[in-house]
C-alpha cells in the first residue's frame, strides 16, 4: 500500500506503527477508527474487515485519508469529519480503533496549527481518552472490542480502571519503551512539574484492549428504541 502525508495532517509515528502491529479483525467485522489522521490504519483494516468508518476533527486528514483510499483502491472505507462518536450516533460496530491525542497540554495553551489537535490533550492527557472511554460501550455490539495506544504520559492505570469500571474485560497487548518525542520534549520542564515523568527522557507506550464481558451487550445509555444495529 501507499500513503501521502497531507500538511497539517499528522504523519503515522511510533504509536500509529504501535497499533498497527496489533490491527486484528475479520472479514464480517465493521470497525470504527476515531482519529484516522492520514488513514493509514482505517485503510490497513479495510483491507480485510467488512466495512471501516473513519472520523476526524481535522478536515485536512479527511481529505487525505480519502485521497490514500483512492491511491490504493480501496473502498469499503468511509471517512467523516466529525468529533468521535457523534457522527454514527446509534450505530453499533465490531471494534473501535484509536490513537488519540494523550500529550498533557499546559492551560491556556493556544494552538497555531489544526495539526496540534492530533496531540494536544487537556492538563492531564485525558480530554480526548476520557471521552471515548465513556462512550465506547453505547458504539460496541456484543463481544464488541476497543483497541488503543497511549503513553504513560497521560495515566495508562486510569484507562484500564475505565475500562473495568465499564464492565469490560482489559488486557495490555503490547508495551514499548520510547524516548520522549519532539512535543513532549519542548514541554519537559512543564510536564516534569505535573509529576508524569519518570525522572529521565522516556515514556512508556501501551496498547489497550477493553473486551465487553460475558458475551453481552453492553448496557446502553440509549432508549431501547432507539437503537440501530450496523
Ligand atoms: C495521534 S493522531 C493519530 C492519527 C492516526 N490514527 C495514526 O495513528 O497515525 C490523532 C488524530 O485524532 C484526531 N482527533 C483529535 N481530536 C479528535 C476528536 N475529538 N474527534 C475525532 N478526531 C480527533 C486528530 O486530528 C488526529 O488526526
Amino acid at each position: 500500500m501507499v500513503f501521502d502525508v497531507f500538511p497539517h495532517v499528522y504523519p503515522p509515528q511510533t504509536d500509529s506503527f504501535l497499533l498497527l502491529k496489533h490491527l486484528e479483525t475479520k472479514n464480517s467485522d465493521t470497525v470504527l477508527e476515531l482519529g484516522v489522521g492520514c488513514g493509514l490504519l482505517a485503510l490497513c483494516l479495510a483491507k480485510k474487515a467488512k466495512a471501516v468508518v473513519g472520523i476526524d476533527t481535522n478536515p485536512y486528514s479527511v481529505k487525505n485519508a480519502l485521497h490514500n483510499a483512492s491511491l490504493n483502491g480501496i473502498e469499503n472505507v468511509h471517512f467523516i469529519n466529525g468529533d468521535l462518536y457523534e457522527p454514527v450516533c446509534q450505530r453499533r460496530f465490531d471494534l473501535i480503533y484509536a490513537n488519540p491525542p494523550y500529550v498533557p497540554t499546559p492551560p491556556n495553551w493556544i494552538e497555531t496549527d489544526i495539526i496540534e489537535s492530533a496531540w494536544n490533550a487537556g492538563a492531564n492527557g485525558r480530554e480526548i481518552l476520557d471521552r471515548i472511554l465513556a462512550n465506547a460501550k453505547d458504539y460496541l455490539k456484543a463481544n464488541g472490542r476497543i483497541v488503543l495506544v497511549q503513553s504513560s504520559l497521560a495515566d495508562i492505570d486510569k484507562t484500564m480502571a475505565t475500562l473495568e469500571h465499564n464492565g469490560f474485560c482489559v488486557r495490555v497487548l503490547a508495551e514499548e519503551k520510547e524516548r520522549l518525542g519532539p512535543i513532549s520534549m519542548g514541554r519537559y520542564g512543564w510536564l516534569e512539574r505535573q509529576g508524569v515523568l519518570g525522572g529521565d527522557f522516556y515514556e512508556r507506550l501501551v496498547v489497550v484492549e477493553g473486551k465487553i464481558e460475558n458475551g453481552q451487550e453492553a448496557e446502553s445509555s440509549w432508549p431501547k428504541n432507539q437503537s440501530v444495529m450496523l
